[in-house]
């Protein structure tokens, strides 16, 4: 089973990684439970295999996998130095990957691709018997983070339906934005505020989705006022690299004391990470602030997942 895209993370399905992740969690706590993962896994391994900058989604996989009794095998910056460099495609570096597994040595069960262009794990997955995740494909999704997010939603309201969610910055070409909007419709009565320059508004195919899960949605400029009424505020920053010449004006919505003021007190600040200049450092200490929690539930979420994975291959 390939994890492509957060819509495959419907209700049923994500409940029960939910339910893994918190078992995971939990399992941390006590020495004998460490002990028992630590063994789960062993003789399996997983690839991580990243044409693209990571830091919290490759370690935490790899830290995910070593802490379950897997192996890791990895190239952090496959574009530069393995042998795309020489020309190879991304079908022929999988093909090679799979043909590392025989009929009765399968061991190598999962693969983490982070790749620069949007459909590249689907490609990817398209010539792979073993079972790809997508950690990232250019301005398309990142399924895993908003596994991650999710969580740490779950974690602090105690729901996935119901909320009022702000979303904000570049969600034209910010993946992690994209993922969790389209899991959001999933549940009832989530109602989105996506605040961005209109140049960097989340992609028509999102708004599709949302329509059709009669999923309230709305897009504006006024960030203050979208902040008021906030269960969720999502933020993230500019993606640069990404940049096709935008007027690249994000600086307009940056979370700053004043946005702490009108937020309301149970809500909760999700970001993943990296923060550049979006999100004062002042937040940092407001009790609201969860963004680096959330980074932390990146490892019990990833755990539950390729236990998960390395179970069924
Ligand atoms: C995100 C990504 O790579 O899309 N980072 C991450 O995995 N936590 C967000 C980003 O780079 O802005």
């Amino acid at each position: 089973m390939h994890i492509l895209s957060a819509d495959q993370l419907e209700p049923s399905f994500l409940s029960e990684l939910l339910v893994e992740s918190l078992e995971m969690q939990e399992a941390r706590a006590s020495l004998e439970s460490r002990q028992e993962l630590s063994t789960r896994h062993t003789g399996k391994q997983i690839c991580t295999l990243f044409y693209e900058p990571s830091t919290r989604t490759r370690l935490s996989f790899e830290l995910a996998a070593l802490k379950l009794g897997a192996g890791v095998i990895s190239t952090e910056a496959a574009g530069m130095f393995s042998s795309v460099t020489k020309g190879e495609t991304l079908e022929d570096t999988i093909r090679v990957l799979n043909e590392y597994n025989t009929a009765e040595d399968n061991s190598l069960g999962v693969i983490v691709l982070r790749h620069p262009e949007t459909g590249s794990a689907k490609r990817a997955a398209s010539v792979s018997e073993i079972p790809i995740i997508n950690g990232g494909d250019g301005k398309g999704e990142h399924p895993t983070q908003a596994l991650l997010d999710m969580f740490t939603i779950f974690m602090h309201k105690g729901r996935l339906d119901n909320l009022n969610v702000v979303i904000g910055g570049d969600l034209k070409r910010g993946r992690t934005a994209r993922s969790v909007a389209q899991i959001l419709a999933n549940y009832p009565n989530n109602r989105i505020s996506f605040v961005s320059t209109s140049e960097l508004q989340i992609g028509d195919d999102i708004k599709a989705k949302l329509d059709t899960n009669n999923t309230e949605h709305q897009e504006t400029t006024d960030m203050y006022s979208a902040l008021e009424t906030a269960d969720v505020v999502y933020w993230t920053r500019l993606q640069k690299e990404r940049s096709e010449g935008e007027d690249e004006d994000s600086s307009r919505f940056v979370l700053d004391e004043k946005a702490l003021e009108v937020m309301p007190a149970g809500a909760i600040i999700l970001h993943p990470l990296p923060r550049v200049n979006e999100i004062a450092t002042i937040v940092d200490t407001d009790p609201r602030a969860v963004y680096f929690k959330q980074s932390g539930y990146g490892l019990p979420t990833r755990m539950a997942l390729i236990d998960r994975l390395l179970r069924t291959s």
